[in-house]
């Protein structure tokens, strides 16, 4: 191997190395229970199980960071996706929604599993969250529930 080779490779490495020190926030908030999805009345705990396993790592307090999230630039990319997921939809503080987003929200979680959106590509790193066509079903009934309870659907 050439001088001139060993001097790039060697130069990368001191930047992937230095890189690690930059540490992303990759904090979970404090959940009050209350304020939860799962609190909320006419959510089932069918439901609060598929969204937590599904869709908790990015729109919850609790999310799950595996080992890679420790490593640069997994760990950029993986908490700008939480921060942008948290600020989309967060079922941990659920509360925090007026009844009108809640049920935009819910509107849009059906629209979104459906299609594939959500979870979308995760699913290759996390086969579990995959959605089951139930899974789908009950967040759509949910949604629809929402508008029958709002007195928007007969
Ligand atoms: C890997 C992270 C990740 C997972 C898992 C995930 N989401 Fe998202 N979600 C995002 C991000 C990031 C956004 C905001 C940017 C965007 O729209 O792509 C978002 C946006 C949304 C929105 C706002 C509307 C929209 O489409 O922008 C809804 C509703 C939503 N997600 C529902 C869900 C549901 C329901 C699940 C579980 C079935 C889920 N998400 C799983 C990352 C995720």
């Amino acid at each position: 191997m050439g001088k001139r080779l060993l001097q790039v490779i060697a130069a990368i490495a001191v930047v992937f190395v230095a890189a690690q020190l930059v540490r992303p926030d990759r904090t979970n908030p404090p959940t009050d229970v209350s304020r939860t999805i799962q609190a909320h009345a006419g959510i089932t705990s069918e439901l609060v199980a598929v969204l937590d396993r599904s869709c908790g790592d990015c729109h919850s307090n609790a999310t799950v960071w595996p080992w890679y999230s420790n490593i640069v630039p997994f760990s950029w990319l993986m908490a700008y996706g939480v921060n942008e997921g948290r600020k989309a939809v967060n079922f941990s503080e659920w509360a925090g929604y007026s009844p009108e987003q809640q049920r935009k929200l819910l509107a849009e979680s059906c629209h979104d599993a459906t299609s594939g959106k959500m979870p979308g590509s995760y699913t290759a790193l996390r086969p579990e969250t995959r959605l089951s066509y139930q899974d789908i079903d009950m967040i759509c009934v949910a949604a629809q529930k929402a508008e029958v309870d709002a007195g928007h659907v007969q």
